[in-house]
């Protein structure tokens, strides 16, 4: 299982639920925990219920995202928990025993949009980094997250403390 992987999906819900706000805790050992929560719109009882069900999309698309997830993370010996509440917004956990960790600061560069702020904190290992865009946002007066040149940046930044 691929931990940057799993996040790009994981997040890219978030973003398409509307969420202005996600927030990704990573820790990685010998086991790794990876959790994402948004603001987004959030899904009633039965949306939740077929959320991890091949080809269930409640927006017209693949619905293959969290299946996929949900089946790596058992197959790795761990699992994809997910609970959400409607207008409220969505977390996951996910949990896998074996993992590659993935690139991690691409995955994060990826899913850097001006619509939404994203808080970042990693454990890897004895490593670890912190990002939080709203920080950002202030100290640059309004910068835009879906620059490449910002991606770039935070690409550099994550990798450097990760390494
Ligand atoms: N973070 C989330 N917030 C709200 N709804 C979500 C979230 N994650 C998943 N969902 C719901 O579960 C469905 C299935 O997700 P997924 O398996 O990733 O397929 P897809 O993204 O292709 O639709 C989504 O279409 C959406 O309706
Ligand atoms: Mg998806």
């Amino acid at each position: 299982m691929d931990l940057s992987f799993a996040l790009l999906e994981l997040a890219s819900n978030s973003l398409d639920a509307g969420a202005t706000l996600v927030k990704i805790r990573l820790r990685v050992g010998r086991r790794a925990y990876l959790k994402v929560s948004d603001n987004g719109r959030g899904m009633d009882g039965e949306t939740l219920k077929k959320a991890c069900e091949e080809g269930f999309s409640g927006k017209g698309s693949s619905g293959i995202g969290l299946y996929q997830t949900a089946k790596c993370a058992s197959q790795s010996g761990g699992s994809l928990k997910i609970r959400s509440k409607i207008g409220k917004g969505t977390s996951a956990i996910l949990k896998a025993g074996q993992f590659e960790t993935g690139d991690m600061a691409a995955s994060l560069a990826v899913i850097l949009d001006d619509e939404s702020d994203i808080v970042f904190k990693a454990r890897i290992g004895c490593k670890s980094v912190k990002l939080d865009t709203r920080r950002k946002r202030d100290e640059t007066g309004g910068i835009s997250l879906s620059d490449a040149r910002t991606k770039a940046i935070v690409k550099q930044y994550v990798n450097e403390n990760l390494k």
